[in-house]
């Protein structure tokens, strides 16, 4: 198979107060609005991303994803991606192009997530003001202390994690990078896939709810762990509820941070990582006790995270103060630390 996916290149996110969510990423966290639609959405950028932008938030009833898009490597790439979807039985729709992008095929996939794929976007243009003095860089480095640099990955959740990741690797080349199964159970609770040197770009976290098409956290890059650390300090004075980190993921190697935007939705910051870019990559499967989650072996994660968006509305609610005890969403913790010594 030729490569057919590039890069993760935009998401589309929903929020029931489309002004407040922008003003937060904008103000708190350091991207910038880009442009409004008249149905009012809004699309933001950070400064280092090469297209104009990365975040649509879009109005809907409640925090959710509505589409992640994906560059391809080609447009005869897009074109044997679209066929490879058709020729599982999936049903997508091809458009000349929207939101400033060219031709694209969007589809539902088995566990009811939207992806689009497109080759031809524009490269950001900056306005003079915003020029970097740097050639390669789309525009200035922003002055906002928590600003990130790119769009990063996003994270959903399916009710069958290894088949999640089996399917959008056999069909549109993404690669397996790893798997954490509960320390006392064989049960997989969460599975990376990647289209490039990164641990994933595509993460999927096991969703015991019965609504499909969820997603846990949309995530973005800075540079450096210190820039994490700044970042962390700039949200807490903007207000903002850090979630849990900063610390460091065994899977991955990645600094992280998570936080809430005002829908609700899960946000997450990262940096450093290891580079990965051996094409027949067996993956390992950790356990939580080996630190797949938390690398030090001496945190559970609170129980707020395992919330994904849109809220199930037959469970109750992880609440932002951790551990509800003895539900199933306990046991079914991807990242707690079952069974450390
Ligand atoms: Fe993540």
């Amino acid at each position: 198979m030729i490569k057919l996916l590039a890069h993760l290149a935009h998401l589309e996110v929903a929020s029931p107060d489309v002004e407040a969510s922008a003003a937060f990423y904008e103000a708190a966290f350091g991207l910038r609005v880009v442009d409004r639609d008249a149905d009012g959405s809004v699309y933001l950028r950070c400064w280092g991303d090469y297209h104009p932008y990365s975040l649509v938030v879009s109005h809907g009833a409640e925090p959710a994803l509505v589409t992640m898009a994906w560059r391809t490597t080609s447009p005869e790439a897009l074109d044997e991606a679209g066929r490879r979807v058709e020729a599982k039985g999936v049903s997508g729709t091809w458009s000349d192009g929207r939101q400033g992008h060219g031709r694209s095929y969007r589809f539902t996939g088995p566990w009811g997530h939207t992806m689009e794929l497109y080759y031809d976007v524009p490269r950001h243009s900056a306005p003079e003001e915003l020029r970097s003095v740097f050639p390669d860089r789309p525009e200035k480095r922003s002055s906002h202390a928590a600003a990130p640099r790119f769009l990063d990955h996003v994270t959903i959740a399916a009710s069958d994690v290894r088949g999640f990741c089996a399917w959008y690797s056999e069909v549109l080349g993404f690669r397996t990078m790893a798997f954490t199964d509960l320390d006392n159970a064989p049960v997989t609770v969460f599975g990376v896939i990647t289209t490039n040197e990164k641990s994933h770009d595509l993460g999927v976290v096991l969703d015991s709810s019965t609504r499909g098409g969820r997603v846990n956290h949309i995530a973005f890059w800075t540079d450096s762990h210190q820039e994490l650390l700044v970042a962390a300090d700039v949200l807490m004075e903007n207000g903002a509820r850090i979630e849990y980190g900063p610390s460091i993921h065994g899977i991955g190697e990645q600094t992280y941070l998570y936080f809430r935007e005002p829908s609700g939705l899960r946000i997450e910051l990262n940096t450093g990582g290891y580079r990965n870019y051996v094409p027949d990559w067996v993956p390992h499967t950790w356990t939580p006790s080996e630190g797949s989650n938390s690398i030090y072996r001496n945190s559970v994660m609170p129980m707020s995270m395992t919330e994904s968006f849109p809220p199930d509305p037959g469970r109750p609610t992880a609440t932002e103060e951790g551990v509800l005890p003895g539900t199933e969403e306990a046991l079914l913790n991807p990242y707690a630390v079952h069974g450390q010594g």
